[in-house]
């Protein structure tokens, strides 16, 4: 079906893509759906109907639903139902992955198609998706235009992954492999939202000229990291203010003596001489940003776990004492990569904050000095390149690092460095990291250009309109009048 489909596509001079899919989504009617995420709207489900005329197929926007009797009425039917399993057989096809063409039907588009200058579908392969612009497509179909839907909302999927990072401090190769690797991973898969987190930066005292600077940055790292904006959802969190709203209301939820046991608080404030009362607070904050959005799964590193619970918790506290409201979340931590250490000292985790800058190797960083980063890197006694974090902690940590980069398994790695020293091992470790920061910063350096501004006002409006309705549903539960 693909291979034809091209083929009209081609004959008829029409741009499109083949967009390949992860084979875990197999063929079901929602495949679609889950994998364009918030993209709902870019969806373009094709569905075969029987009619008393013979077969019908109708064209919608996968954020609409058919209204059946504008559709019978617009294609004169008296009779309409879906096709069956067997049916669809008949005509070549499998549900869920029909193509947008070449089926021996008559076809329909909805009106709010063309608001779209392109969309995906199906394509009768369950590996493939295509993306085209659904104006070409009425030509080669000669299809009949008309309104036969309504709106519906687009959240559809029941994955739905939240997580962000405070655009403070300079991002490092230990965020890169533990956090935004893993969201990209994710993010064929369900709705995912990637949030900028500057209300929770300014928990700790920030410049306001350099907060802005590295809000845009790190906008540009999420995408230069792969966040594709049209899969998933990037924005600034104070441009939503639904997260500061819900979290006062938890904060009236929350016991101090929960909030005295948040480990990293006690971390974080230890020895200095101003602690905000944001700082002790902010994991509420962070359980408002998580609850907002009916999130089940938070991919962060082994440091966020306890504020992830602490989010289930207030969750569970609420849907107790008002009925079910939120969705309890559960932290997604990397099996491998979620700690990648300090250079320094290997038994620190890599940090944003070390006051030591040849501890951590930034993502901006100028390749060379990574490179002296990585030579002079803390080793171990000995000179074998063995994986054992007990008695070769600085060894293990640069071993996971080409791991995590290079794709290369633990065992491999020994085995290809067994005869070798530790300078040479350094040497590889060097080229593999500086390739990867080439790389990187070549594609930050591309989209460090483009409209970011317009990215993340796109990304706060339907964070909003996904965040909306939980917070009124919330302010009518606890007594609030609207
Ligand atoms: P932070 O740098 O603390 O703002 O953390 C941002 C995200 O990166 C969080 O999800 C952390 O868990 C993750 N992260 C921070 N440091 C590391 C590290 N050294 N190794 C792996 N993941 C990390
Ligand atoms: N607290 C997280 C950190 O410091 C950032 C964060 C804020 C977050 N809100 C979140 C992470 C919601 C996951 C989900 O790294």
């Amino acid at each position: 079906m693909k291979d034809k489909i091209e083929k009209i596509l081609l004959e008829n001079k029409i741009q499109f893509e083949f967009i390949p899919l992860p084979e875990e989504l197999a063929s079901d009617v929602k495949v679609h759906m889950k994998f364009h995420g918030n993209s709902m709207d870019r969806a373009m489900p094709n569905i075969v109907f029987k009619t008393n005329k013979g077969f019908i197929v109708a064209q919608r926007r996968g954020d609409t639903k058919i209204d059946s009797k504008k559709l019978k009425k617009l294609a004169g039917v008296s009779d309409l139902r879906v096709a069956t399993e067997e049916e669809l057989k008949d005509l070549n096809l499998a549900p869920g992955i029909v193509p947008p063409t070449g089926i021996d039907a008559t076809y329909f588009m909805d009106n709010k198609i063309f608001e779209k200058d392109f969309v995906y579908s199906g394509t009768g392969d369950k590996l493939f998706a295509i993306k085209l612009n659904p104006i070409d497509l009425k030509e080669i179909n000669k299809s009949t235009v008309g309104d036969f839907t309504t709106q519906e909302d687009f959240q559809v999927s029941n994955k739905i992954v939240f997580s962000g990072i405070q655009p403070s401090g300079n991002l490092h190769i230990g965020n890169y492999i533990g956090s935004l690797r893993q969201w990209v991973k994710g993010q064929d898969n369900g709705l995912n939202i990637f949030c900028i987190v500057d209300m929770h930066a300014i928990t700790v005292a920030q410049d306001p000229k350099i907060l802005r600077e590295k809000t845009f940055e790190l906008a540009a790292i999420y995408l230069a990291a792969g966040i594709d904006p049209e899969k998933s959802l990037i924005f600034v969190q104070s441009h939503n203010p639904d997260h500061a709203n819900l979290g006062w209301v938890l904060n009236c939820f929350a016991s101090m003596g929960q909030m005295q046991r948040m480990t990293q608080y006690k971390d974080k404030s230890e020895g200095k001489d101003f602690v905000s009362v944001g700082l002790f607070d902010y994991p509420v904050l962070m359980a408002g940003d998580i609850l907002l959005y009916d999130t089940t799964e938070v991919p962060v590193g082994d440091d966020q776990k306890q504020h992830v619970e602490l989010a289930r918790d207030l969750g569970e506290k609420l849907n107790g004492k008002f009925g079910e409201t939120f969705v309890l979340p559960k932290p997604v931590i990397p099996a491998t990569g979620g700690r990648i250490m300090s250079l320094i000292d290997p038994t620190k985790k890599m940090s944003k904050s070390d006051a030591n800058q040849n501890a951590t190797i930034y993502l901006l960083d100028e390749p060379e000095i990574a490179k002296k980063k990585i030579m002079s890197a803390t080793t171990d006694s000995g000179n074998e390149i063995k994986y054992d974090w007990e008695n070769k902690p600085g060894i293990s940590n640069l071993i996971e690092i080409y791991s995590e980069l290079e794709g290369n398994s633990i065992k491999e790695i020994e085995q290809k460095f067994e005869n070798k020293n530790y300078k040479e091992f350094k040497e590889s470790v060097a080229e593999v990291v500086v390739n990867f920061l080439k790389d990187f910063q070549a594609k930050y350096n591309k989209v460090i250009e483009s409209d970011l501004k317009k990215i993340l006002d796109d990304g706060a409006q339907k964070a909003y309109k996904l965040s909306h309705p939980k917070l009124l549903e919330v302010y009518r539960k606890v007594g609030f009048i609207n």
